[in-house]
């Protein structure tokens, strides 16, 4: 099952540099990818990183032999269905917009879908929200995704390792998710004994 892709969905929430990332140790790792990105998160891409399309976002995430991209407006593709093979899906950033449809089962975008089918499916499904302060109607949303299952992942950087750079907060959070999807790459802070 360890060839089967994970699905990254990349939303309209800041900190597209997180998404950016990701998708550069998942390339690194040669873990196939299905790649979704929302009108908002290509938005964020542009605002945040100067990434206008396709060809902007391969130049800075590496190798990109395992990647498959979808449309978000595809909600027949591959990672809408629950027999395709998968090894779970991330949402990253995941706007509070997509984590309210997740949680009320809408499945009106590819996003929206591929995440219903994890839950459904049982997979893990990993969201990285990326909103300050919340609502009430947030914090039900992320309380009503865990009990459904999901890992809410938030992109909260710690600052015990005394970070010195914003690729060091980045990877912070990376870590954790990649940590989370059973990848075993070597990045962000770990904890040793005694060090
Ligand atoms: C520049 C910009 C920054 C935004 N930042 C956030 C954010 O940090 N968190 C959030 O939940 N929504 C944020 N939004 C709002 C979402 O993009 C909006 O709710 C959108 O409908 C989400 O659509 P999507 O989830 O399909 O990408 C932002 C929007 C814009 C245009």
């Amino acid at each position: 099952m360890n060839d089967a892709p994970v699905t990254l969905a990349m939303t309209g929430a800041s900190g597209a540099r997180y998404a950016v990332r990701l998708l550069q140790v998942l390339n690194d790792a040669k873990v196939p990818v299905s790649l979704i990105i929302s009108d908002v998160g290509w938005r964020l891409l542009n605002e945040e990183m100067e990434i206008r399309d396709e060809a902007g976002l391969r130049k800075q995430t590496g190798d990109w032999s395992q990647v498959k991209m979808f449309a978000d407006n595809d909600r027949g593709a591959t990672p809408a269905s629950g027999s395709a093979p998968s090894r779970g899906m991330v949402v990253c950033p995941c706007s509070m917009g997509t984590l309210a449809s997740i949680a009320q089962g809408t499945t009106r975008s590819l996003i929206e879908r591929a995440a219903d089918v994890c839950l459904k499916e049982r997979r893990k499904l990993i969201l990285v929200p990326r909103e300050t302060p919340y609502s009430s109607i947030h914090l039900e949303n992320m309380l009503r995704l865990t009990n459904a299952g999901a890992v809410v992942l938030p992109a909260s950087p710690g600052f015990y390792h005394r970070p010195e750079s914003i690729d060091e907060l980045i990877d912070f959070v990376v870590g954790r998710v990649v940590a989370q999807l059973g990848v075993d790459v070597r990045i962000g802070p770990r904890w040793s004994a005694g060090e």
